[in-house]
């Protein structure tokens, strides 16, 4: 491929945005970044090293020692792969409350950019659209009912073995889609000209096939 492409991806916890970017990299031969990732990453050295994310010059201190990337579509931090441990409740919660802090989004906003620069990629997250990549040649704001998610994310802990209530995640979902689209800095939120997929009811195939329509 000559030209370059750069897909957004926003929405909420759960919509099935990871799935199927990695689905529509794999089939346009583009690289794929899981920007929750790297905040989940984040949120989980703050709690490894026991840091309170309120403690800025510590969050500060931490951060400029932290390096994050990804090899092989793992997620390595400083060194160490961390696709397992990142992937649990209470990290959903920490990716959320340190996503809120300035230096946090700084790092790892100016880290995005420098992965987008210059090649094609599928990208999500939250700010995808309205900050990270805004002059993305496409941009898509997938979105699902709050009970059909938390359904999602309940089955997924299930098969990885993870003890989960669906009441407990349903809850989690809930507070998380409040604080991230109520925090100060780039909410969540479409960007104007994104294409909104509401994949309720919808199965993973027919949301990669409509995205892939819209990119060819
Ligand atoms: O997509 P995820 O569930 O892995 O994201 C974890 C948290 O990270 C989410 O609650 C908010 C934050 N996040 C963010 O603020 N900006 C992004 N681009 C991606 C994630």
């Amino acid at each position: 491929m000559s030209e370059i492409i750069r897909i957004a991806v926003d929405g909420p916890g759960g919509a099935g945005k990871s799935t199927i970017a990695k689905l529509v990299a794999k089939k346009l031969g583009i690289e794929y970044i899981d920007t929750g990732a790297m905040y989940r990453a984040i949120g989980y050295k703050t709690s490894v090293k026991g840091i309170d994310p309120a403690n800025l010059p510590a969050m500060e201190d931490m951060l400029s020692d932290t390096t994050i990337d990804f090899v092989g579509g793992s997620i390595i931090l400083d060194g160490e792969n961390v696709d397992g441990a990142i992937r649990t409740p209470k990290m959903s919660m920490m990716a959320s409350k340190v996503s809120q802090l300035a230096p946090v989004r700084a790092k790892l906003v100016a880290s995005q950019r420098q992965m987008a620069a210059a090649k094609s990629v599928i990208m999500d997250g939250r700010d995808i659209g309205t900050n990270v990549m805004p002059d993305a040649e496409y941009k898509f704001f997938m979105t699902a009912s709050a009970e059909e998610r938390a359904d999602r994310r309940y089955k997924e802990l299930v098969q990885k073995g993870i003890d989960a209530d669906y009441d407990e995640v349903l809850k989690d979902i809930e507070k998380r889609d409040y604080e991230d689209t109520h925090r100060e800095l780039d909410p969540l939120k479409p960007a104007e000209d994104a294409i909104i997929l509401d994949t309720t009811g919808i199965g993973i195939d027919e949301v990669v096939e409509r995205i892939l329509g819209e990119v060819k």
